[in-house]
């Protein structure tokens, strides 16, 4: 049976890799898109999940859209990293789809309340609708079958400041509640995300199949090679497509029980993500995370799931 997933997310050029790799796997039934504030605004996260959707055509999957604005914090955008539009720098056709007429934090309550410990939600951008939801009914900590977060850095530097990466950064007080809610919870944080790099001769092998697939991918991905360059980085880091091993190749992840807790406090390690290895906090572990990974072996999964995407949907 493929795992029902639902994926919240603020697309974003590696949130958009997450949707096509979701959709050429038999072992995901990708049940919604809810859509929250990050990389952009929720009305380019809203507009670019019905288009990457459509483009891939999968424009029966519903979309959701969710948060504004974070909890707390104020809104903030990372343009430089997936560009204005959200998706450096492809062209994707205005949708033809609305979304759902439902605020993301009420739908993620009704699917899940309606269907207890069947739904797993993916939150690849900040945790703003997870921690709404959370808060709005507590019987959803109970109902939802798991969280497998793409967030946080716990042995490696942040991505945003020196301490924290991207999505927890946004919305620190949103990972507080997410990290305490007592739902199972999955982290993949940039420690095994920066070992999975996308890099241009991918590229040039994915560009053999000739599909609007391929060029999106291209296009997508430039804006990432040019900032990854920026760093001295060698390619793009496939953040929230790793999601996705722990259903398609969970052998490729090494997962450790540990107690995580972030700083929320608005100070310079405002977001980071302390992992509590010794044992010092006499806390148990509150999930599991992912501190290896055979990074190239799951660049190779992607790939090949993309070619037999793309294949499908030839120009
Ligand atoms: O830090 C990486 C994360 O931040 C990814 O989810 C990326 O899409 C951005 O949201
Ligand atoms: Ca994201």
């Amino acid at each position: 049976m493929p795992k029902r997933i639902i994926i919240d997310t603020d697309p974003g050029i590696d949130d958009a890799l997450a949707f096509l790799l979701a959709l050429a796997s038999p072992e995901i039934k990708l049940e919604a898109l809810t859509t929250t504030q990050g990389n952009v605004t929720l009305e380019t996260a809203t507009r670019n999940a019905l288009a990457i959707l459509e483009l891939a055509q999968a424009g029966g999957v519903p979309v959701v859209a969710g948060s504004v604005v974070p909890l707390v914090q104020p809104l903030r955008a990372s343009a430089h990293v997936h560009g204005q539009s959200g998706v450096g720098n492809a062209k994707l056709p205005d949708p033809k789809n609305k979304p759902v007429e439902q605020h993301a934090v009420d739908y993620l309550i009704e699917r899940v309340l309606a269907e207890p410990n069947e739904l797993s939600i993916f939150p690849i951008g900040p945790l703003t609708n997870i921690a709404m939801a959370i808060r709005k009914e507590p019987k959803l900590a109970k109902a939802v079958k798991e969280l497998v977060i793409m967030g946080g850095a716990v042995l490696e530097h942040g991505n945003v400041t020196p301490q924290a990466e991207f999505n927890i950064y946004v919305d620190p007080h949103a990972a507080h509640i997410v990290f305490h809610s007592g739902i199972p919870i999955t982290l993949i944080p940039l420690d095994v995300t920066h070992k999975c790099l996308l890099k241009p001769i991918h590229i040039n092998r994915l560009l053999q199949v000739n599909s609007p697939i391929t060029r999106f991918i291209k296009s997508a991905v430039e804006t990432c090679f040019a900032h990854s360059k920026s760093y001295g980085g060698e390619g793009c880091a496939m953040h929230d497509p790793l999601t996705l091993a722990t259903v398609i190749a969970p052998e490729l992840l090494t997962l450790k029980e540990l107690y995580v807790e972030v700083d929320h406090s608005s100070g310079v390690s405002m977001g980071k993500t302390f992992g509590d290895f010794l044992g010092t906090t006499n806390k148990p572990a509150n999930m599991k995370v992912a501190l290896q990974v055979r990074g190239d072996e799951f660049i190779e999964v992607f790939i090949q799931r993309m070619e037999s995407l793309a294949k499908s949907i030839p120009e």
